[in-house]
């Protein structure tokens, strides 16, 4: 039931992020080193995408959840909080540790959240933002006061390293927030989400699902590694990232001067200073981390949030926006709040 305050009157929450945590792994995968594996140059990758480095799990025993683990745990650190007082946990990878058994399920053990209960959500390179909103909106009903959102991809376990339209791109990361309840004007305060299904062939892992259960020949075929038809992909970013900010912009009356900041996924530099442009915003007003992470699909957004956050003032203008794998794309507009710890 929806809480009331003392004239019966149903109460207005706002879902605020209160906390961050990240981990990437240590070992780094550097221009040089894809040089050395595939026909490319760091040049080309640098003015092409802006990517100087990515990092790698670099060991067969890890997964998608020891790198989320480690995020939450960073979180809670931070939070001065115990595991047990999360009450739902959300991960968003397109890397799950299985096909069956959400990954948060085995955060929630690694992690020891005994008393939370935990979901994946899975939209590529939006995840974290569709996440982000599903679970403010748990906050928003008043039937949760927290939630631990996290955005997560170890994206080396479906890259094909002899492939230099892909592997060039993408890295490993997590990144998480701290979602909690509050009644002053902070928050998740609009977002516009977008989903056109027609466009998934254009980045897509072929096998490994229901529609094409591995074999022997999807593995040989190499159907089981992320394939990408870069130039729609980079077109349809542009436009739709572009699109959905404007749309908030319009719905929220806001104009460029009032984005304090802008925390775009981090899929190509090129994208993002073409959003930059076509809003209106300065340089200084994108948050950037790609040189040194490249493509962390989920976990580009909460994971530049994470590493910038000591640049955020309470009351700041954030827009985040995302295009991925679906196509999913969308924009997500808050205003900061004070951090715990
Ligand atoms: O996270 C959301 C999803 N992903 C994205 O948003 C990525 C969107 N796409 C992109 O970022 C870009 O399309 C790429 C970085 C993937 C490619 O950049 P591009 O400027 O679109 O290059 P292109 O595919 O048009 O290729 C240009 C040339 C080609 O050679 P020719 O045909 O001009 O002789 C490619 O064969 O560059 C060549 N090329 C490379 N050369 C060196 C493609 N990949 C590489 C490479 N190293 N790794």
């Amino acid at each position: 039931m929806r809480p009331h305050n003392l004239n019966g009157m149903s109460m207005r929450y706002n879902a605020a992020i209160t906390a961050l945590g990240g981990y990437v792994p240590d070992t780094v995968l550097s221009n040089k080193d894809l040089e050395h594996m595939v026909d490319t140059n760091s040049e080309w990758i640098v003015s092409r995408t802006g990517i100087e480095e990515r990092r790698i799990v670099n060991d067969v025993n890890l997964a998608t959840s020891d790198m989320v683990t480690k995020a939450v745990q960073n979180l809670l650190e931070s939070a001065k909080m115990q595991p047990e007082e999360i009450e739902c946990l959300i991960v968003s990878t397109s890397t799950p540790d299985y096909i069956m058994v959400s990954t948060a399920s085995v955060v929630c053990d690694k992690a020891g959240l005994i008393n939370a209960w935990g979901v994946d959500s899975n939209a590529a390179c939006s995840g974290f933002l569709y996440a982000l909103t599903l679970g403010a909106s748990l906050i928003e009903s008043g039937r949760y006061k927290n939630v631990i959102v996290v955005g997560a991809d170890q994206n080396s376990s479906i890259i094909n390293y002899e492939d230099r339209n892909t592997c060039i791109l993408f890295g490993d990361g997590a990144g998480a927030v701290l979602l909690e309840q509050t009644i002053e004007d902070v928050g998740i305060v609009d977002n516009v989400f977008k989903t056109d299904g027609t466009g998934r062939e254009h980045l897509i892992v072929l096998a490994g699902g229901s529609q094409n259960p591995s074999t022997l020949d999807t593995v040989n075929n190499k159907q089981n590694f992320i394939s990408q038809n870069g130039r729609v992909v980079f077109k349809a970013a542009i436009e739709g990232m572009s699109d959905t900010c404007l749309s908030i912009f319009e719905r929220n009356e806001l104009e460029a001067k009032d984005i304090t900041w802008m925390i775009p996924h981090q899929a190509n530099l090129r994208i993002i200073n073409a959003v930059g442009e076509k809003l209106g915003l300065t340089e200084d007003q994108v948050k950037v981390n790609i040189q040194r992470y490249g493509n962390t699909t989920a976990g580009t957004i909460p994971l530049c949030l994470w590493e910038y956050k000591n640049d955020f003032k309470p009351g700041d203008n954030i827009l985040l926006t995302a295009f991925g794998a679906g196509f999913s794309w969308g924009a997500t507009y808050l205003r900061w709040a004070k951090l715990r710890g």
